[in-house]
């Protein structure tokens, strides 16, 4: 189901048009639909209603408090990577036991922090860290529960930035060293070994490496004969940014998840962001300039790549729609670009576009995962106005950064 879409030639944000938003809101202002965060959140738990999984929800993909909320409120927990992403989720409601901690470099606040509210897991992922987690939770006479993290050296096929499971990377434990860690970490009499966590990158189209994946992860339970009360999945479950392109067939991991789960007494966890939030968010952005140079149109847009870092970042692609369409098109080559001053705040290039002239409004879609989340305040340029739209209203969820703020320091 698709709340964002042209609907007479604009584009509504469910009943909402975005021309509507931008009389409200100075841009550029990221907006999101919540029909569509919970249609994708609740499709996601369908597909795996049979295995009945934990979905910790990853903070980093999006943090705004009020959409936490939203999701809280239809079941889902948290996966959280620092001590700012966990009070957050704590604040959003979202029971602690609902709560998985990953990253290679937990600092001892975030680790006393996760030990004092008694989280669902800590993922472990170097033997120093699981001596300091066993450490601190003696100091505060806890036991606490904790998770390993496998590597399994299995290559997502994805761009590789955000790959996170083959051997080179810093990510989790290789094989033998995650025998082993097991095995010590079952001697540490202030942790519980309850889960083997796994996260091999993002956004992955293919089923084959999560195939490969599990039967690691069947290898490392066969060989420590531990009965891990959790099996931990990470999330990296790739979508489709644009028309055609290929996605993960969700159905298909489902079945192999089943078969995965069969004969062994464990809940599954998933830590999903990209799939449950990416396509409910859009930039909503004015154009600035439109600039000839010689055969090519540049639209100079108010957001610039503080605002959206993926395309400069990763060389991705996204959409980018008028929030009214025109019938008429131009058809020589334009380039989105930002105001920022380098040569890669750009976010796109394409051969035409519906006609469109300087002060008219464009969206950049499925921005709803790391879009907010990745920005900065390069440049001095305030943090932009989070919208969230729900049937026909409309509210902020987060100001834009004041200026006052910005500069005073
Ligand atoms: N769990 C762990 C341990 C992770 O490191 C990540 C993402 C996730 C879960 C969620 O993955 P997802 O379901 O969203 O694919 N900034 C990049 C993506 C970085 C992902 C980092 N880790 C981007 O914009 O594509």
């Amino acid at each position: 189901m698709n709340f964002i879409q042209l609907r007479n030639n604009n584009l509504c944000i469910e009943n909402i048009s975005a021309l509507k938003l931008t009389k409200k809101y100075q841009t550029p202002f990221y907006c999101y639909s919540l029909a569509q965060l919970k249609n994708n959140f609740l499709n996601f738990n369908s597909i795996f209603k049979n295995i009945k999984p934990i979905i910790c929800f990853a903070v980093k993909s999006n943090s705004n408090l009020t959409l936490l909320r939203e999701l809280r409120k239809i079941g889902s927990g948290a996966d959280v990577v620092s001590i700012g992403e966990l009070l957050k989720a704590i604040k959003a409601g979202i029971n602690s036991k609902k709560i998985v901690f990953s990253g290679v470099g937990k600092t001892e606040e975030e680790i006393k922090k996760a030990i004092k509210k008694r989280i669902l897991l800590i993922n472990i992922e170097s033997e120093s860290e699981a001596i300091l987690i066993n450490k601190l939770s003696k100091n505060l006479s806890k036991k606490t529960s904790v998770g390993i993290r496998l590597n399994p050296n299995i290559n997502g096929k994805t761009h590789k930035k955000i790959s996170t499971g083959t051997k080179g990377e810093k990510f989790g434990l290789l094989y033998s060293d995650c025998i082993n860690l097991c095995k010590k970490i079952e001697k540490m009499k202030n942790l519980k070994l309850e889960g083997l966590s796994v996260h091999i990158g993002s956004q992955i189209k293919n089923i084959k490496p999560f195939k490969d994946m599990l039967s690691r992860l069947d290898k490392v339970i066969k060989r420590t004969k531990i009965n891990f009360k959790f099996i931990d999945l990470g999330g990296g479950m790739g979508i489709s940014y644009l028309n055609k392109e290929k996605k993960l067939n969700l159905k298909k991991y489902s079945q192999l998840v089943q078969k995965f789960v069969k004969n062994k007494n464990v809940k599954i966890i998933f830590e999903p962001g990209r799939i449950i939030i990416a396509d409910t968010g859009v930039l909503i952005s004015k154009i600035l300039y439109i600039k000839k140079s010689g055969s090519k149109k540049f639209i100079i847009l108010d957001a610039g790549m503080n605002d959206l870092m993926r395309p400069s970042l990763y060389n991705v692609k996204h959409q980018i729609i008028p929030i009214k369409k025109s019938n008429k098109r131009f058809n020589g080559n334009i380039e989105f670009v930002g105001p920022i001053c380098e040569s890669s705040d750009k976010f796109l290039n394409q051969r035409g576009f519906s006609e469109i002239k300087e002060g008219d409004y464009v969206s950049l879609t499925h921005v709803g995962a790391y879009g907010m989340s990745l920005s900065s305040n390069y440049n001095v340029r305030p943090k932009v106005a989070e919208v969230m739209v729900t049937g026909s209203s409309h509210k902020l969820i987060r100001k834009r950064q004041s200026l006052e703020n910005l500069v005073k320091d």
